[in-house]
């Protein structure tokens, strides 16, 4: 594992996925080891699942237990049926939740379908239950190659809290094919904000493969800027980014 050194993100460049996750993994593993009822931030998408593998099969050999903990998951579309197969409940379901010990009542997302009325007192309260869990220890992140984390799109402030959302078209787009077509991807979401996200003790990024090269040299180059939300991560008192050389060849 290479370090590069920035003034304000430290930077991992890794030979395989496999050794980011381990990484990581092991060190989830040795936070909920010091503290069973540690909090931890979790992430959607293709980024973390091999992540979850690990940590799936730590779980198996019983080196680590979810027994204790609580989780808080960055985000929701909003408007889909309880086990829509593109909702987040129901994809965390199969990578995660239905594998380890961790008790269902301790795992939260984003309530998909309270109807427009209740979405932004579900925001509200979904932010007060994270303060009230004495906020999120160690949080996992990936990076939309528009720069969002979570669904913080372009333009979202570096306040924001917990909240609805318009989703940005390339983030839909990219959306398209798993749902069946880019008519069936909703078009609003719920999501941690950018301050939300912040607030985390350690913020943990991964990003993998060509196709996020440019975001992350945005994320890292770029004037910290709404425009870029990720840039925020940036100036974090506990950041680690780690990058496949894929992701890092434009660095
Ligand atoms: C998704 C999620 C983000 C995720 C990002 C990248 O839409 N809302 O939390 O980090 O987009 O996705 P992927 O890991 O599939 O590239």
């Amino acid at each position: 594992m290479k370090s590069i050194t920035s003034a304000d993100l430290v930077t991992f460049v890794v030979d395989s996925r496999e050794e980011a996750e381990h990484a990581l993994a092991a060190e989830i593993a040795s936070v909920v080891r010091a503290k069973p009822n540690a909090v931890l931030g979790l992430a959607t998408g293709n980024t973390p699942i091999g992540l979850y593998r690990e940590l799936i099969r730590k779980c198996a050999t019983r080196e680590l237990s979810f027994a204790h903990a609580t989780t808080f998951n960055l985000d929701e579309f909003l408007g889909l049926e309880r086990g829509h197969p593109e909702s987040f409940h129901r994809w965390m379901d199969q990578n995660l939740f239905g594998h380890v010990d961790l008790p269902r009542e301790r795992a939260h997302l984003p309530e998909a379908n309270s109807g427009d009325a209740g979405a932004d007192d579900d925001a509200v309260r979904y932010e007060a239950a994270i303060r009230d869990a004495g906020g999120v220890d160690l949080q996992i992140l990936g990076i939309g190659r528009n720069g969002h984390i979570g669904f913080n799109e372009p333009g979202s402030p570096r306040d924001s809290r917990t909240r609805v959302v318009e989703l940005h078209e390339v983030t839909r787009a990219d959306a398209a094919r798993s749902f069946g077509g880019l008519e069936f991807v909703p078009k609003r979401a719920i999501t941690m904000g950018v301050a939300t996200i912040c607030s985390a003790r350690r913020l943990r990024v991964l990003a993998f493969g060509a196709h996020k090269a440019a975001i992350v040299r945005r994320t890292l180059l770029d004037a910290v800027n709404s425009d870029c939300p990720s840039t925020f991560l940036r100036g974090h008192v506990d950041v680690k980014l780690f990058l496949d050389r894929e992701a890092a060849r434009e660095l």
